[in-house]
């Protein structure tokens, strides 16, 4: 249905078109979900929240003249965001740094205390920095939302990148949305 989706989108030039709008085409509707940024592309510009609602971070004025990682998680306190992606990057924070990244940023759909309680579990301070995405902002513009019903609703695939300078120059979205694969920290050069 995804690639009809598609293939329709692009043949009627709405590829544009915002997450979930309804295409009326004949007798059926459509849901259109984004496509995902790419290596090269410039980091979208979106408000994402640290540790309350009221403390807004433009992300893409945020990473301006710095090289950071961000990864993306479908949701703060999952047995796999907690037990093995968020981890990993706690582990190599340091070495990571040492090797020039000025920040690294942990981003899911949760509210901005959920992901601040889940940073404090995780003694991350000084480490990672943990933004909320609650309406999917950040998630629809890289093209990166995703439905997991078991978790309520529409979320944000697993992935990881490395920003320089407002440009995403590594770029790892997991295939399956929730995998634990390709966007752990090993899986980064740096
Ligand atoms: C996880 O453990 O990371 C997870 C659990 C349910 C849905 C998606 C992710």
């Amino acid at each position: 249905m995804q690639s009809v989706t598609f293939r329709l989108a692009t043949a009627l030039k709405i590829s544009s078109v915002p997450f979930r709008t309804p295409v009326k085409f004949n007798t059926f509707h459509l849901s259109a979900v984004n496509m995902a940024v790419k290596v090269g592309d410039s980091l979208p510009s979106a408000e994402l929240h640290e540790d309350t609602p009221q403390t807004k971070i433009n992300i893409a004025e945020e990473v301006k003249g710095k090289k950071v990682i961000i990864f993306g998680v479908p949701g703060a306190f999952t047995p796999g965001c907690s037990a093995t992606h968020l981890p990993g990057y706690l582990e190599k924070a340091a070495e990571l740094k040492k090797k020039g990244i000025s920040e690294i940023f942990c981003v899911a759909v949760n509210d901005a205390f959920v992901m601040k309680a889940w940073g404090d579990h995780n003694k991350a301070e000084g480490k990672v920095r943990f933004l909320a995405d609650p309406n999917l902002e950040f998630a629809k513009k890289l093209g990166v939302e995703h439905e997991i019903p078991v978790l309520g609703g529409w979320r944000s695939k697993r992935y990881s990148m490395v920003v320089d300078d407002g440009k995403i120059t590594q770029l790892n979205i997991e295939p399956d949305g929730t995998g634990l694969s390709c966007s752990l920290a090993e899986g980064l050069k740096i």
